[in-house]
């Protein structure tokens, strides 16, 4: 497969998170035929690992006979390997305290470091860090890192949180696995697969025996994938730190007068949600999610700790209508910065990834 050319602004805007969600179920009809052909196309490598987990495999994409439900049953906790996987002698397992500021921030500079080979990085605060990791009924044990034995250095991190994922009519408990990050120095010597593997044993011990993964590349049968899409709010800046989301085509004043946007919102009732409006958004929330096939199970905990809005991480609006007073409509996008390397004037940019959003009423002008 040849390697798409470097682009910045797609490659940090797809670096940060979720593009190939992984789930382990079959795939059905419904799940996608338009990635099937894909993935025949794309995926002609093989994956020694994860052929031997169990994910839905490309070879069994065209058998239809397989039955709906877990590839593996789940078994009795007491079964569950009790030990914490082998790892090279020099390290040990380190189960990070993410309460911990210290901890937290060795996190936060380990990802710095090590998230992305790109010249613009992630920059993963330490409140994103949490809000990410940390929802409602989170484990410590899954936060899961690797030290140096002899400098305690922390060298590989891999997070899971736990989440209700509805599927079709069953509500499973799921693990969200993210920021698998190895250290630059250890890439290609099989870390990887010792963390994956570490975090679904401490997953199981907790009678939990599905996950979703996200990643960049195609392994093993996506459940979805996303495209993303950039759209400038600030072309002046973006274009003086080098990013190039510009057309020759267009002049300087063409693309900012192209991008401008009012000075305040244009659509009567459209406020920042605020902790009152937490169960409306659910009952929102709930009302629209119902119509998709595999889509996450919303209580008012979940929203207040995913959508209430935090500075710097999540940003959650909505639509009171003038009328009747209800929410209509809500709109959100979680937010990080990225740092720009080498520039006199700007030290990151900020960026802004789309998250959930439900219209039932305002349509977009
Ligand atoms: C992703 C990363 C941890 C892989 O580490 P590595 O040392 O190159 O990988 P290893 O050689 O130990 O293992 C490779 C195996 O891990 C799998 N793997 C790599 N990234 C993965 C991911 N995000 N999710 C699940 N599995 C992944 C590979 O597919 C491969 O298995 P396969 O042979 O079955 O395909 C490392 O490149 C890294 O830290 N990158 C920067 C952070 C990053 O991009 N994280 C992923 C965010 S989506």
């Amino acid at each position: 497969m040849s390697s798409p050319k470097p682009n910045p602004v797609r490659d940090t805007l797809g670096g940060a998170d979720a593009k190939n969600l992984q789930i382990q179920l079959p795939m059905d009809d419904t799940l996608g035929q338009t990635i099937v052909g894909r993935l025949l196309q794309q995926c002609s490598q093989t994956h020694k690992f994860w052929e031997t987990q169990p994910v839905a495999q490309l070879k069994d994409i065209k058998d239809t006979s397989l039955p709906e439900g877990p590839i593996e049953p789940p078994t009795l906790v007491s079964k569950v390997k009790q030990e914490p996987y082998n790892l090279p002698g020099q390290f040990e397992w380190t189960t990070c305290d993410l309460n911990s500021d210290d901890v937290c921030s060795e996190v936060y500079s380990f990802f710095k470091e090590n998230y992305s080979e790109l010249a613009f990085k992630a920059e993963y605060s330490v409140e994103f860090l949490r809000w990410a990791l940390c929802p409602p009924g989170y484990y410590q044990s899954w936060h899961v890192g690797v030290r140096v034995k002899t400098s305690k250095k922390l060298v590989a991190f891999i997070g899971g949180a736990p989440g209700r994922i509805r599927v079709r009519d069953e509500v499973i408990k799921m693990a969200k696995i993210n920021f698998l990050c190895v250290h630059k120095k250890l890439r290609s010597k099989g870390l990887a697969p010792v963390m994956i593997k570490e975090v679904t044993r401490r997953v199981h011990l907790q009678n939990i025996w599905q996950a979703a993964y996200t990643s960049r590349d195609i392994l093993s049968t996506p459940v979805s994938t996303c495209q993303y899409w950039g759209r400038m709010l600030n072309p002046k800046k973006l274009r003086d730190v080098g990013l190039t989301l510009f057309t020759e085509r267009m002049s300087m004043s063409m693309t900012i007068k192209f991008f401008n946007l009012p000075d305040a919102p244009i659509t009567p009732g459209f406020r920042e949600m605020e902790r009152r409006d937490v169960p409306a958004v659910t009952e929102l929330f709930r009302n629209y999610l119902c119509q998709f096939g595999v889509a996450a199970d919303f209580d008012e905990n979940d929203v207040k700790h995913w959508l209430l809005p935090r500075e710097n991480v999540i940003y959650s609006y909505l639509v009171v209508s003038p009328e009747t007073h209800e929410v209509t409509d809500f709109c959100s996008f979680y937010a990080f910065p990225v740092l720009i390397p080498g520039n006199r004037k700007y030290t990151t940019v900020k960026y802004a990834y789309s998250y959930y959003n439900i219209a039932t009423v305002t349509l977009f002008p």
